[in-house]
């Protein structure tokens, strides 16, 4: 049986680990399994990918970015107005499909975000046997608690702000830190929180600068005399603070992104030198940490499972715990331990990683 691979969408650190789950997983079944290059193009006549043997994901699971390459462009990735997406125009599925159908691709795993999972949600509407992925660091796919991905871009997150600690607290300035984030807030949320910061402004949360720089003359008062804020890049801007900057600047004034923005007005607001640096696609990039190379493998493994039992239309998902209380009585006398059958013992086996049993 062959299968195809593709990823789609804005890269993401932990692509390459779910190629390698996928690969390790197919072969360990006797699968060959075909990856498509640049997303969903790769699958355009003459068609353009690679077969992925064990032997070519050697040492891929530390790497960032995709050995396959992805793409937000393309014939695949057309969008209709604000957030909505187009239907994949006929021929260009049906030329798809010729490809599909010449290599005798059984199952098809799409790695994608939102929108590379809308167009797989058509191609298995149309009789595809399509498997999806969740996948992107803004962490704001419904359905799974978590995509792989976003704990790498937390962590850089965590160290662009300890290292903005420091500098802030020697000046005693402002530092506001744009992270990525187009509809939702969770990278500067998780970020913001892990890395110590003092103000978080998120697309979610309607905020107002005058607060914020209330809050940041009383931190003054208190003795705090540095203050970080982490902004994601989809926070709304209040209206009229563009005006009000210009008006301040006596005409217009050119600034680079909300980071930019909120940093003048509450330079303006609280008379405290201040400073914006945007971490842009330093989030998306290098390696992956440990948490999204495994939650990346076990994604993979998945894939495979669900294509083995022909349960397509589906997307892998993590069910995680939130923050709830229990009974002490119902922690204590007995230590959580690893299944010897549980799904983690058998994604690494499913790899080929030997347990010695
Ligand atoms: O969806 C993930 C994301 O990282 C967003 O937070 C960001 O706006 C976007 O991708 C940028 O993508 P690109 O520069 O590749 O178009």
């Amino acid at each position: 049986m062959r299968i195809g691979i593709l990823n789609s969408g804005g890269d993401c650190p932990g692509l390459n680990a779910v190629i390698h789950g996928v690969v390790g997983a197919a072969s360990q079944l006797g699968w060959e399994v075909i990856g498509f290059k640049d997303g969903f193009e790769g699958l355009l006549p003459p068609g353009d990918y690679k077969v992925l043997r064990p032997q070519d994901t050697l040492g891929i699971l530390k790497l960032g970015g995709t050995i396959l390459g992805t793409t937000n462009k393309g014939h695949f990735a057309a969008k209709v107005g604000k957030g909505d997406i187009a239907e994949v125009p006929a021929d260009i599925v049906s030329k798809a499909k010729r490809t599909m159908e010449q290599l005798e691709i059984r199952a098809l795993i799409i790695v994608g975000g939102d929108g590379s999972l809308t167009t797989g949600l058509q191609l298995y509407r149309e009789g595809w046997p399509v498997i999806g992925v969740p996948k992107t660091i803004d962490n704001d796919l419904r359905a799974t608690a978590m995509t792989f991905g976003f704990d790498s871009a937390v962590s850089t997150v965590v160290d662009g702000l300890d290292r903005l600690h420091t500098t802030a607290e020697s000046h005693k300035r402002i530092m506001v830190l744009e992270v990525m984030g187009r509809h939702a807030g969770w990278i500067a949320l998780w970020g913001g929180i892990a890395g110590g910061a003092d103000v978080i402004l998120l697309p979610e949360i309607p905020y107002n600068t005058e607060k914020v720089a209330e809050f940041i003359k009383a931190r003054d008062a208190q003795g705090h005399h540095s203050t970080l804020v982490v902004v994601a890049e989809g926070a709304h801007l209040p209206s009229g603070e563009l005006a009000t900057i210009a008006e301040n600047a006596g005409g217009e004034v050119r600034l680079g992104g909300i980071g930019d923005i909120v940093a003048r007005r509450l330079e303006e607001l609280t008379g405290k030198e201040t400073r914006s640096c945007t971490l842009g696609h330093l989030q998306r990039g290098g390696a992956p940490t440990a948490l999204d190379r495994i939650l990346g493998t076990r994604f993979g493994v998945m894939a495979v499972k669900l294509a083995e039992e022909g349960r397509f239309g589906r997307m892998v998902s993590y069910q995680a715990y939130h923050v709830d209380s229990v009974p002490i009585e119902e922690a204590v006398n007995q230590l959580r331990l690893v299944e010897p059958d549980g799904e983690m013992v058998k994604a690494a086996k499913a790899v080929g990683i030997c347990l010695g049993d």
